[in-house]
């Protein structure tokens, strides 16, 4: 069977291509980012409360009080780039997510459900006690399992060769575990929020250090350690995701391939200082480096997807019916939106700090 008779004809769009991609590529830079200090924190607080038989620590108390945040903040932030990857690649994403269905659609129970365990690990923290590890341990879990589905579907979404699997098994169960990309792939997103979480514990606690906490020092440390000993480990798991590539799928004979790699070079060497920063114990410059391999590792991502379906689709190809008022309206709400969060940010933190100093 020819794969590209499964591919379904895609809907029209209202304006250029190039306003999706620009707007998928900065909601899924803040999506990645968000879910990484979630997923990040989890599971450092699953480590600490595992090695200190559920005991608290000052890094553990500040995760309990800001993870309801974060998974708030990282599944919101999740639903902008799955409109503007729907617009773009909705023939792919919508045939993907109904080989695997029955997953996908577990996916809302399980972030429900790790969002209300997170509620339980704030307010009931003080009475956990050994609780805390089994509590931290659940919601990481049941994160991690959210991530390794999204990586199944993002990456079945662009082979359409493995889709006729669907008429043998049409059950709603397939994954894309035959794809030898697939675990180094998830696992380097992984490591990566493990070493995100570390850079959010030392940020957290040097913006309490610069409001004139003392003794927080080994705090910052605790949290550059992991970000520097996760990013290291990720540097082999990059490259093990790297070799485990399809032959061929990325040639400097195209331009696709000249700018993947351009990023992908520039990504390692922001990685390297970001390492070396954290490890001094410089903070912001580590975090700004940071910033700035994730940014340039989305770019390689989107470079790579499009390498993946150059044989079947480029986004170009779509077909534009101009109506530029819902976009504009959407620009309009977006920045508003944008101030309010930024806003609503600013008033909590203002809150929790008040809170702190009166208790
Ligand atoms: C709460 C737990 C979540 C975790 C741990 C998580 C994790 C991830 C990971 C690891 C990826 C990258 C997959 C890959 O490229 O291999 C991803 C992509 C994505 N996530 Fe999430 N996610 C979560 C929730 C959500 C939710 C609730 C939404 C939407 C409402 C969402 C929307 C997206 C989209 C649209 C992409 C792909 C964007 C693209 O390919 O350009 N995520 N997520």
């Amino acid at each position: 069977m020819d794969p590209a008779t499964l591919i379904p004809t895609p809907d029209v769009i209202p304006v250029h291509w190039g306003w999706f991609q620009l707007l998928l590529l900065v909601t899924f830079f803040m999506h990645i980012l968000l879910m990484n200090v979630m997923v990040g924190t989890a599971f450092i607080a699953a480590v600490s409360h595992f090695y200190r038989d559920g005991g608290s620590s000052p890094a553990t108390t500040a995760i309990s009080e800001k993870l309801p945040f974060a998974i708030a903040f990282a599944v919101n932030f999740g639903v902008a780039p799955l409109l503007f990857l729907q617009v773009l690649y909705g023939h792919f994403i919508y045939t993907s997510s109904i080989l695997m269905a029955v997953f996908w659609l577990w996916i809302i129970a399980m972030v429900i459900a790790a969002y209300y365990l997170a509620y339980i690990y704030k307010y009931k923290y003080l009475q956990l006690n050994k609780g805390r590890a089994i509590l931290t341990g659940l919601i990481t879990l049941l994160l991690l399992l959210v991530g390794f589905l999204f990586s199944n579907n993002i990456t079945m979404m662009l082979q359409p060769e493995t889709w006729a699997r669907y008429l043998e098994r049409p059950n709603g169960l397939l994954l894309n575990l035959a794809d030898p990309s697939l675990w180094p792939r998830y696992l380097h997103f992984m490591c990566s929020a493990v070493a995100v979480g570390g850079m959010a514990i030392a940020l957290f606690f040097s913006y309490k250090r610069h409001k004139g906490e003392s003794g927080l020092q080994p705090w910052i440390r605790y949290g550059c350690s992991w970000f520097g000993y996760a990013t290291f480990a990720n540097f082999w798991i990059g490259a093990w995701f790297a070799g485990s590539l399809p032959r061929g799928l990325i040639t400097m004979d195209s331009a696709n391939g000249v700018f993947l790699l351009i990023f992908l070079i520039s990504a390692i060497i922001t990685a390297v200082f970001a390492v070396v920063l954290a490890l001094r114990e410089q903070v912001l410059p580590a975090c700004s480096a940071l910033l700035g391999t994730l940014a340039l590792m989305v770019l390689v991502r989107d470079r790579l997807r499009s390498a993946y379906l150059q044989p079947w689709f480029a986004p170009d190809e779509l077909t534009v019916q101009a109506s530029y008022s819902p976009l504009i309206i959407f620009l309009l709400f977006f920045v508003f939106g944008i101030a309010l969060i930024v806003w609503m940010l600013r008033l909590t933190w203002k809150n929790l700090d008040s809170e702190e100093v009166s208790s």
